[in-house]
């Protein structure tokens, strides 16, 4: 694994924003993996700036999300199609039908997992896969459990990621119950994962993540066992897994 780590929020995303950049520009036609949540929105920034420059394009870029909400139309200001048209792909020359987020409308949640992951086996697989992580160590919506989920499936949302989510909708009732999201195993066969942390608040999670045992108690855990993983932070997200020893960059 490599690690850089950065003075802050901005400069965490800029360095991201140079490692797909620097994908993109190496394979033009690249399959991008890409996250929602509050903190890859200042790498998107960074990348539609770019982008605006005329130094980086999307026109031969396909994407894949990880996740989306069960029951949420694209249309919806809470869905994950929502937030990635308007925090990325409404700004770059991305052509809409090659960017691919789960179908949170499908009439059966199960089988669109399915036909997600057919969807990146038929692309050829992911190049490079952005995750974010929560704070007890989920990746997409894979949340700590018993076993690793595999392939992309329908969840159930834990009482925490409701109550934490239900701030975004009208009230409690209306915050989707189920979720569809990549497994372990899709996530897995990226050949290139970037994980962007920040804030002190990720601190501990990110040792447990990276130093910890591997358990999918820890989701992101499984991390260590990938071949090409980035870690990309800001001084406060990494200061605990820098104090236990591990070597960072920048
Ligand atoms: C987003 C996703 C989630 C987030 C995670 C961290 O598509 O699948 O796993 O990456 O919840 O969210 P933030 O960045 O808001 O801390």
């Amino acid at each position: 694994m490599r690690v850089y780590q950065t003075s802050d929020y901005q400069a965490m995303s800029r360095q991201a924003a140079n490692i797909i950049s620097a994908q993109i520009i190496t394979k033009p036609n690249c399959v991008l993996g890409l996250a929602t949540g509050s903190t890859p929105i200042g790498t998107y920034r960074q990348l539609i700036e770019w982008y605006k420059k005329g130094d980086l394009s999307f026109a031969e870029v396909h994407t894949v999300n990880l996740d989306e909400y069960v029951g949420l139309p694209g249309t919806h200001d809470q869905s994950y199609r929502y937030f990635m048209q308007t925090n990325l792909f409404d700004h770059v020359d991305v052509k809409p039908e090659w960017t691919n987020v789960p179908d949170g409308m499908a009439a059966d949640a199960q089988a669109e997992g399915g036909r997600y992951d057919q969807v990146i086996s038929g692309l050829g697989g992911i190049d490079l896969q952005l995750l974010g992580m929560g704070h007890n160590g989920h990746i997409g919506f894979n949340e700590p459990a018993e076993d690793f989920p595999l392939g992309t499936h329908r969840v159930d949302l834990t009482e925490s990621t409701i109550q934490a989510n239900k701030r975004f909708f009208a009230s409690e009732a209306d915050v989707p119950r189920q979720a569809i999201t990549m497994g372990i195993k899709t996530i897995m066969q990226a050949r290139r994962i970037l994980v962007v942390v920040s804030g002190e608040d990720k601190a501990d999670i990110v040792l447990k993540a990276f130093r910890g045992p591997v358990t999918p108690k820890v989701p992101a855990s499984i991390l260590q066992l990938h071949p090409d993983v980035t870690l990309v932070g800001d001084k406060a997200a990494l200061s605990k897994l820098a104090a236990a020893g591990e070597s960072v960059c920048g």
